[in-house]
């Protein structure tokens, strides 16, 4: 059996780290999303198909140095064709029902068990649907109560959201899905494929599932959900190798090499490898780049400092993005695909 990640797109809401990486490698826990994904794929699921396009060779360099027991394909997209375009680009793999998964998704969704629910409903698609408050950043639901979904709107405005049900970014597929695709353009899932089966076929359902469920779409998000796993595996903090820490961690995860100064508190905040942190610091809700340098008595709160820039001494930061280096050319200034309010 096949699953397609979705892991092109730029991740424009988590830069300054996309200027840099894929952002379905961003560490979480220490370990790149996407990583965390493919450990929940079924057994039967053989193949994975990575639908692929910025920074595909990082993603590449990666799952050659990593083995997950299943054949991983790298799938190129030519240029960024969208959640449905990237499925349809992969058609040439697919052999009976797929899984598609959006890679900055981490959850307790059990996909086995919602292979089950899509067999016993002899469903065309099936998607994950989790309830949230603010449905407007989502794809929300209509559904019925034997789970027929009737409606699908991606990113309403909150009046106009048919109920709290979202779509959790994880679809089973018949592959006749894949006729409803054109090839080679520019096609949502979300807003153009979805509505057409649940109009054309009626065998449209939604999986609902207990436990947790995280978008790491953003930056406040991405630190949130690495706090949530700590607090699971009942950790307060986790640390990469060859680390030196003389200051104190709270919710927080640090990557290889990094070395951290005395009477310096970091709290819920992510470090990646070769981070050099000064004395007397104190680091709330930071995201902390690679090869990153803190001058001694900085005060950074919510702050995002992207890889190799330099924090000078006694900086007080507070809101706001440090990335003082060139943005890679073809980096959009704004969330291309599945945009609010579009
Ligand atoms: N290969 C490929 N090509 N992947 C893409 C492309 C593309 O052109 N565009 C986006 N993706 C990938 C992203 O990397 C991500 O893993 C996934 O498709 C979804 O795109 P996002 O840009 O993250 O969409 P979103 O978060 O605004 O909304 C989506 O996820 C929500 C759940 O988190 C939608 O599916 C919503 O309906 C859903 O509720
Ligand atoms: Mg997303």
């Amino acid at each position: 059996m096949e699953a397609i990640i979705l892991a092109g797109g730029f991740g424009t809401r988590l830069r300054p780290f996309t200027f840099t990486k894929a952002k379905s490698l961003l560490p979480i826990l220490n370990e790149p999303m996407i990583s965390h994904l493919i450990k929940t794929l079924p057994k039967k699921v053989d193949t994975v198909i990575l639908a692929v396009n910025y920074r595909r060779e990082q993603i590449e360099d990666y799952f050659f140095k990593h083995d997950f027991g299943k054949t991983i394909l790298v799938n190129e997209e030519p240029e960024p064709l969208g959640t449905g375009g990237a499925v349809k680009f992969a058609d040439r793999y697919i052999k009976g029902a797929f899984f598609v998964l959006n890679a900055d998704i981490i959850c307790s969704l059990n996909l086995t068990e919602m292979l089950r629910f899509h067999k016993k409903k002899k469903a065309i698609v099936t998607i994950s649907l989790w309830p949230v408050e603010n449905v407007s950043e989502f794809g929300v639901v209509d559904i019925k109560k034997d789970g027929t979904i009737t409606k699908f709107v991606e990113k309403p405005k909150a009046e106009d959201a048919p109920s709290d049900l979202i779509n959790a970014g994880a679809y089973l597929l018949e592959p006749q899905v894949l006729n409803y695709i054109e090839s080679g353009n520019l096609v949502s899932m979300e807003k153009q494929i979805f509505p057409q089966i649940i109009q054309n076929t009626g065998r449209f359902f939604g999986y609902k599932f207990k436990g947790y469920w995280c978008d790491v779409g953003r930056i406040s998000s991405y630190i949130n959900v690495q706090s949530l796993l700590l607090e699971k595996q009942k950790k307060t903090f986790v640390t990469g190798e060859q680390c030196s820490i003389k200051g104190k961690l709270y919710h927080s995860c640090v990557g290889n090499m990094v070395r951290i100064g005395k009477t310096t508190t970091i709290e819920s905040s992510v470090l990646f490898d070769n981070v050099n942190v000064g004395e007397n610091v104190l680091l709330d809700h930071c995201v902390i780049g690679e090869h990153v340098e803190i001058g001694d008595g900085s005060i950074l709160r919510n702050v995002a400092v992207g890889d190799n820039e330099r924090i000078d001494k006694h900086a007080n930061l507070d809101n706001s993005v440090v990335w003082n280096q060139p943005i890679p050319e073809g980096y959009p200034s704004k969330q291309i695909g599945n945009v609010i309010g579009e």
